[in-house]
């Protein structure tokens, strides 16, 4: 049984916990409930915790960074239990995670949050795979429901964190992955900052994934409803600079015939040309976002952080 139950998740087929409610392969799991809360540090429970691995696929890992004076080990036994909000912080496409090391470590200290790095690694899907985790499905991976399992995973260890409905940030790839993921669960969320995604998906019942919406019930057995999403708090951000495009036609014409034209489309427009459609078509639909455009900021990631966390702070503000 236990065996089965671990194949099909591996395989995405199922969804994350077990029939007894306890997330796949963590029957035997140490929480911060059933140990002593004097040794929280001493097994990297609080504070930096190692990037530790998706015991339902362990191709997929995260980081958590969880400001120890603000985390309460086990809510159930305080007689009010407030549970510490969480961050999620989306890699772009270099999986570069360091931010959850130092720059966002000031921010959950003060919010207070904590932050969760999920890491999908290049090279899932095939040795030349750089995107796949960016469009929630590849032949591989359905990186949509490893997070939910990161989600389940997280929520029982550190029964501390609140987990019901989380934050999210993705700048780049980033952005590409948690505009995506917002379309199919925006019942997760509290609130979202999206940066820079390159090739957006628009919500679009003429064009299949990931260019349009068209497939989403095949696909992955869910609608986009754009009343639910509008609801939400959208940042859409982008540097003022941001008006290069990624590789030139000669680079997207090698591309397509070396490895296929699957996928994303060819980039064909600067990140503020598509975050402005991107824009114009949600208005269209009734969902308002938050527009930062960063003067003087290229395509840079650290360039943005300010306007993401001015959006963010205050949201998480309100959830306290
Ligand atoms: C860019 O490509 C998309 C789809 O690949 C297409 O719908 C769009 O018209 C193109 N835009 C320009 C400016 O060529
Ligand atoms: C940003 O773009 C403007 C207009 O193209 C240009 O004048 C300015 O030098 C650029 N700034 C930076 C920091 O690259």
């Amino acid at each position: 049984m236990r065996s089965k139950l671990l194949l099909s998740s591996f395989l995405g087929l199922n969804g994350a916990l077990a029939a007894s409610g306890v997330p796949v392969g963590m029957e035997d799991a140490l929480t911060t409930a059933n140990m002593p809360s004097e040794f929280l540090e001493d097994v990297y429970f609080v504070d930096h915790v190692p990037l530790m691995a998706l015991q339902a696929d362990p191709r997929i890992s995260y980081a958590l960074y969880i400001p120890k004076a603000h985390y309460n080990p086990d809510p159930s036994k305080s007689e009010t239990p407030k549970k510490l909000p969480l961050l999620v912080y989306i890699h772009g496409t270099g999986r570069n995670t360091v931010a959850i090391y130092d720059e966002l470590v000031p921010f959950a200290d003060s919010a207070p949050c904590a932050i969760l790095s999920p890491l999908f690694p290049a090279g899932m899907d095939g040795p030349n795979d750089l995107d796949s985790y960016k469009e929630l499905k590849s032949d591989s991976l359905r990186s949509d429901q490893a997070l939910l399992q990161v989600f389940d995973q997280v929520a029982y260890r550190w029964p501390g964190l609140e987990m019901e409905k989380v934050y999210m940030m993705g700048f780049s790839g980033g952005g590409q992955f948690a505009h995506r993921f917002m379309y199919l669960y925006p019942e997760k969320l509290a609130a979202i900052s999206i940066g820079a995604p390159g090739r957006p998906t628009f919500i679009d019942d003429t064009q299949d994934w990931p260019i349009g919406t068209k497939d989403v019930k095949t696909v992955f057995d869910k609608t986009v409803q754009p009343n639910v999403i509008g609801k939400l708090p959208i940042q859409l951000v982008v540097g003022g600079n941001d008006t290069e495009i990624h590789g030139d036609e000669a680079f997207w014409e090698w591309k397509k015939n070396v490895l296929g034209s699957g996928g994303l489309p060819p980039m064909n427009e600067t990140r503020l040309e598509s975050i402005k459609e991107l824009r114009a078509s949600w208005e269209k639909l009734g969902i308002k976002t938050q527009f930062d455009v960063v003067d003087g900021v290229a395509h840079n990631e650290k360039g943005v952080r300010e306007a993401v966390l001015g959006f963010l702070g205050p949201q998480l503000k309100k959830s306290s």
